[in-house]
């Protein structure tokens, strides 16, 4: 069974291809002609932590499919009151056909997954958030910025403009992980600049640099912006306190307070970068109310390819796993 669990599971050429049905799926939503590919299917959704965007996208994205979404909250469902996540997957994984997990430590979506008899899809964990990679990636092509590549995955490229060259600002949480995975499996330079102790973890650094010797992604890890920043064409950052850390946010304002993108330090970036964000963004500390409003931020078209790219990740789920998913329902 694949599941959609971290980019690291993913060749370059299966991410050209979710997200070259992402940008399918997309034009058909812009023409009104939205192919139902997930008619009479039920997808899970289990937040075990707030969302605007992943719910959603989540759940407007399979009824445009022509399928069903059922919100799980883990304060209405048992799972809160402590029923093990094993004992959680094994049930509803045997009533529904995919299901998409928000939730804390990564190991939990794992035990989710491993005793689920259908796709799971991480709409975040404490460890990385690929569902918004993909929309991030899939803004910057419809910019140019992307890697040029000679696979067939990429019929609704626009002109390339120019080779992505990313700098990442701020805590190394779930969001750097991510961008470290892509950039590594894309093979595209990826600048990530933290304060002292707040780096990304050692062990998605070292997958990283592993992958790049055969991608050919240049990944340089420091503390300072300025170099981060200089000569990038995209720029982006994210909260100083993730879901869960609410209880250190005195001490991370007061350990990010240098790294808030702000307009001068976007005018270290080429003149055409552009500006990305997950979301939601707290204006005044990672972001400058001037960069986020700014004509070169990118951040609300990125939320809407949300909706796109994880209707790409469904769709591809289904239809890799579709003989599988017959096999184990008899
Ligand atoms: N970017 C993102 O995942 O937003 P939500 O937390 O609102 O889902
Ligand atoms: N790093 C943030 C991302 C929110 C979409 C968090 O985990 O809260």
């Amino acid at each position: 069974m694949r599941h959609f669990l971290t980019l690291q599971d993913f060749s370059q050429e299966e991410i050209l291809q979710i997200l070259d049905l992402a940008l399918e799926i997309k034009a058909q939503h812009k023409s009104n002609t939205q192919t139902p590919y997930m008619r009479n299917k039920t997808l899970g959704m289990i937040f075990e932590k707030s969302s605007t965007r992943t719910r959603v996208s989540f759940e407007a994205g399979i009824y445009q499919l022509g399928g069903t979404g059922i919100f799980l909250s883990n304060k209405d469902i048992q799972l809160g009151r402590g029923e093990p996540m094993k004992d959680t997957a094994r049930v509803i994984s045997s009533m529904l056909d995919m299901v998409m997990i928000r939730t804390g430590e990564h190991s939990r979506i794992l035990e989710f997954a491993k005793y689920s008899r259908v796709p799971v899809i991480n709409g975040l964990t404490d460890d990385f958030h690929p569902v918004q990679l993909l929309a991030d990636y899939m803004t910057m092509i419809e910019c140019g910025i992307y890697v040029q590549t000679d696979s067939k995955f990429c019929r609704f490229y626009p002109k390339s403009v120019a080779k992505p060259v990313v700098a990442y600002i701020g805590d190394g949480n779930n969001m750097s992980h991510s961008w470290l995975n892509l950039s590594a499996i894309l093979g595209f330079e990826l600048r990530i600049a933290s304060p002292k102790g707040y780096e990304p973890k050692d062990e998605v650094v070292k997958f990283a640099r592993e992958m790049a010797k055969t991608s050919g992604a240049k990944i340089l890890i420091g503390q300072d912006i300025d170099v981060a920043i200089s000569g990038a064409n995209v720029v982006t950052t994210d909260t100083w306190a993730s879901m869960g850390q609410e209880n250190e946010k005195k001490e991370r304002e007061e350990a990010f307070k240098e790294y808030c993108v702000d307009s001068a330090k976007m005018a270290l970036a080429q003149k055409e970068a552009i500006f990305l964000h997950c979301l939601p963004a707290y204006r005044g500390q990672e972001v400058s109310e001037e960069v986020l409003e700014g004509a070169q931020s990118r951040v609300f078209e990125e939320a809407q390819n949300r909706l796109h790219a994880q209707k790409g990740v469904m769709v591809w789920l289904a239809r890799e796993n579709g003989e599988k998913q017959q096999i184990i329902k008899k």
